[in-house]
């Protein structure tokens, strides 16, 4: 016999079950409707008096997009949504602002180990690769996320490869920042040792170390809680994007990171389709009928929705509200 499709605990069960959960991420395959789901999420969060955010970490650029309003600049209140803020953050910016920082340290380094090179080749090859673009993005999203300005934050995360990286990251950052900082503290220890004068110098390079390692710790604390966090994944009723979020949730166990369930988006509803239907679209049922099967197999117990699709994108505030409502109703 196989398996029907059913929802054991939906969105809202999860939510009200979650009293304090703080960070909802959306991950899965390109084009799912990560983006779409995370808008709905925090429209619906809103709609329930909590302070929200919408964040996108995505260099693909898509919540101005969505919202049918430019939100790239900073935290920009989303129009005619009360309790709704929205941010996409400027890789380029982001980016750029990393540089800026790295190369301060890296100069104060080589004046204080008398090296007479200039820091632009060493910013250069420490800067110029993609590990660097995702983990300045991953640093700003940590910086939001301490700051705590806001109830609830809803992050529309890149693509599946990048978001292990970034949680893979911040295990390798803290194993690196150690490092570094036994080697930054001998060395200051034998300078101090072999200067004359006994005045202790300010070392903004240990400094940054030892707060990035905090930082990435309390990240790490956070991304872990299961009471504050929960990573949703969404899918079609198609292999490929199931293959990915079965991959995607192995990764996430392995990291302890807390799975909040998953979305299966863009379901065809048999009832609004009418009575003449197309072969074509018969063929599309099937293999959706097939695909929710397999899903119901595998993740039982773990599906919060089933989202139909739509007759048009999901954009601007009614397209929103209708997808908050098939997630959340
Ligand atoms: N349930 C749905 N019905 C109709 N269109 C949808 C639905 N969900 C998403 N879309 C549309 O599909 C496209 C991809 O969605 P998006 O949220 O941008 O995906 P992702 O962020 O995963 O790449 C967008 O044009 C979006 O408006
Ligand atoms: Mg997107």
């Amino acid at each position: 016999m196989t398996a029907e499709l059913r929802i054991t605990a939906s969105m809202a069960t999860y939510v009200a079950d979650h009293r304090d959960l703080k960070y909802l991420f959306f991950g899965g395959k390109g084009g799912v409707g990560k983006t779409a789901m995370a808008g709905a999420t925090a429209l619906w969060l809103a709609g329930q008096g909590r302070r929200t955010l919408l964040a996108s970490t995505n260099p693909v650029h898509s919540l101005s997009g969505l919202l049918g309003q430019n939100v790239s600049g900073g935290h920009t209140a989303v129009g005619g949504v009360p309790d709704l803020w929205a941010y996409e953050i400027d890789t380029r910016e982001t980016i750029e602002r990393s540089k800026r920082e790295i190369r301060e340290k890296i100069q104060w380094f080589l004046k204080f180990a008398d090296i007479s090179t200039k820091a632009d080749d060493f910013v250069e090859s420490a800067t110029m690769n993609p590990a660097f673009e995702e983990s300045a993005m991953f640093e700003n999203m940590v910086e939001m996320m301490l700051k705590n300005e806001y109830d609830v934050y809803v992050f529309d995360t890149a693509p599946t490869a990048n978001a292990r990286r970034l949680l893979g990251m911040s295990k390798v950052y803290s194993l690196w920042v150690d490092k570094m900082l036994k080697s930054r503290q001998e060395a200051r220890t034998l300078r101090e040792m072999l200067s004359f004068t006994k005045k202790k110098e300010a070392d903004p390079l240990l400094e940054y170390l030892l707060g990035f390692r905090a930082r990435m710790g309390q990240a790490r604390q956070l991304l872990t809680d299961a009471s504050k966090t929960a990573f949703f994944f969404v899918t079609l009723p198609e292999a490929l994007p199931i293959a990915v979020i079965t991959r995607f949730i192995g990764w996430f166990q392995e990291f302890g990171i807390p799975v909040g369930g998953i979305i299966v988006n863009m379901v065809l509803d048999r009832r609004a389709l009418g009575g003449d239907v197309p072969e074509f679209v018969l063929n599309r049922l099937r293999m959706q009928d097939d695909h929710m099967k397999t899903i119901a197999e595998k993740f039982d117990g773990s599906v919060r929705a089933i989202v139909p699709l739509f007759d048009e994108e999901v954009r601007g505030a009614a397209m929103l509200g209708q997808a908050a409502e098939a997630l959340f109703g």
